[in-house]
């Protein structure tokens, strides 16, 4: 089938490279002209495993192409895929103008019956005023065309990604329309083929479960993190706790490690939302409220626990391996890493940093940030007198404590996310702080 996506960032590379991977002859679309001359050179804008494989495999076969032009891209098929940035604006209020951006461009270009699908996170009704947009558009121009809107909203997490696309747990379809459902079933027929099972629901229902998931999932390590915290308090174990709730399957086991706080584009965005939103019908949201707050006080709590490990932040050196918000990405957005960092730099420590893949994001985004940017872990070890393990990468679970010890300034290991048991990293002479455990 021919399929069109309008947006290449996260969400639509990520869709548009899979549904070429399926058979599909994909299009994706973006406005920003040098994003897609390097797309066409095969070069990608994001660190996601397997997907630089995926785009070039596709594109050297043709069934996956890119371009700037929206006639085009509008022509290209039936079914048009929404998947631009909604970013929450100050006021949680999420900002719609690049989908209405794309709708106008649909408008102008539209000539045919058209299913617009929209994939990006949007508050509960946008769909349906979209489409009055886009039929209110569509008469001014004097075009007498049909058209569906779709919601079906992703579940993708980075680092992760290709392969929950490819093997969800469940896809959505919110539409009024039985053609436009038939449509999507024969999108994802392979994923069905596969027993994945699908949810056909209204418009709204289906934007609300992608609200209502993320904001279930953020209440989940919101409430561990403070399980945790008081596990500290009273000398339990928050990691055996963890398991111990989750062998009951109506709690399940996860989304429960304790740590620094949640972040990234997703979960801290959607909370703002789904808060505004429901301020916005006069509705107190205390619960999604607290959760937010939860999170910003897990951060605070985490330079608490740094500054009490080393005496005095002023003028201490602390190591951070690891920045990005979590591991198999070079995402730093809303990265608990750089809150903390920015609150010790407050303080007037000294920074060492090494990420596998997030440093040039952090310079590129943040070019004074005064802290010491290191080639691997252990050149940034070298002279700290505490060293945070603030992301779990794969090579952060090997750490060699012998040689750390003979490089630091002082043996004191705060381990963020609990990689390592506390026995272990004692045993070589190091101070040991997890997150709710002694
Ligand atoms: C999240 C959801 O998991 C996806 O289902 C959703 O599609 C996506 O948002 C989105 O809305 O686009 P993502 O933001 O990529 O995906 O990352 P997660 O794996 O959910 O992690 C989010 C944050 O929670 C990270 O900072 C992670 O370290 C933290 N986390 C996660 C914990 O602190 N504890 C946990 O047990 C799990």
């Amino acid at each position: 089938m021919n399929i069109s996506i309008i947006g290449t960032g996260y969400v639509g590379l990520v869709t548009g490279a899979c549904l070429a991977s399926q058979g599909n002859n994909v299009l994706c679309c973006d406005l920003d002209s040098a994003k897609i001359s390097d797309l066409q050179k095969g070069i990608l804008p994001i660190y996601e495993p397997g997907l630089p494989e995926l785009v070039t495999r596709l594109t050297d076969s043709g069934n996956l192409s890119f371009t700037c032009e929206m006639s085009e891209t509008v022509r290209h098929s039936t079914v048009l895929f929404i998947t631009v940035n909604t970013p929450t604006l100050e006021n949680n209020i999420c900002d719609l103008g690049n989908v209405l951006e794309v709708i106008k461009g649909i408008a102008d270009h539209m000539a045919s019956y058209k299913i617009i699908v929209h994939k990006s996170t949007v508050p509960v009704g946008t769909g349906r005023k979209a489409g009055d947009i886009l039929k209110a558009l569509l008469a001014e121009q004097g075009k007498d065309l049909e058209f569906d809107m779709v919601s079906n909203p992703e579940f993708l997490r980075e680092g992760s990604a290709v392969n929950d696309f490819l093997s969800p747990e469940r896809i959505v379809i919110g539409t009024a329309c039985e053609k436009a459902a038939a449509f999507m079933m024969e999108i994802y027929k392979k994923q069905r083929r596969n027993g994945v099972p699908m949810l056909l629901t209204g418009l709204e229902t289906a934007e609300m479960i992608k609200y209502a998931s993320n904001a279930f999932l953020a209440m989940k390590i919101s409430y561990i993190n403070e399980i945790a915290n008081i596990c500290e308090l009273c000398g339990a174990d928050a990691v055996e706790v963890a398991i111990g709730m989750g062998l009951d399957k109506r709690i399940g086991c996860k989304f429960l490690s304790a740590g620094p706080g949640f972040g990234g584009s997703c979960f801290p965005k959607d909370l703002r939302a789904l808060s505004g939103l429901g301020k916005s019908y006069g509705y107190d949201t205390g619960l999604i409220d607290c959760i937010t707050e939860t999170n910003r006080r897990q951060k605070r709590r985490m330079v608490q626990k740094i500054a009490a490990a080393v005496g005095s932040l002023k003028d201490s050196t602390i190591t951070f391996l690891g920045i990005s918000f979590k591991p198999d990405t070079d995402d730093i957005r809303e990265s608990p890493s750089l809150a903390i960092i920015r609150d010790i730099l407050d303080k007037n420590a000294r920074i060492r940093i090494y990420d596998p893949k997030a440093l040039d994001n952090l310079k590129r985004q943040f070019p004074g940030l005064p802290v010491t940017y290191c080639d691997n872990a252990y050149t940034a070890c070298e002279g700290s007198d505490c060293v945070v393990l603030a992301t779990e990468w794969n090579e952060f679970a090997c750490l060699d404590f012998k040689r750390l010890k003979s490089i630091v300034s002082k043996p004191v290991f705060l381990d963020l996310r609990n990689v390592y048991s506390p026995e272990e990293v004692k045993a070589y002479g190091f101070h040991y702080e997890g997150v709710g455990r002694k």
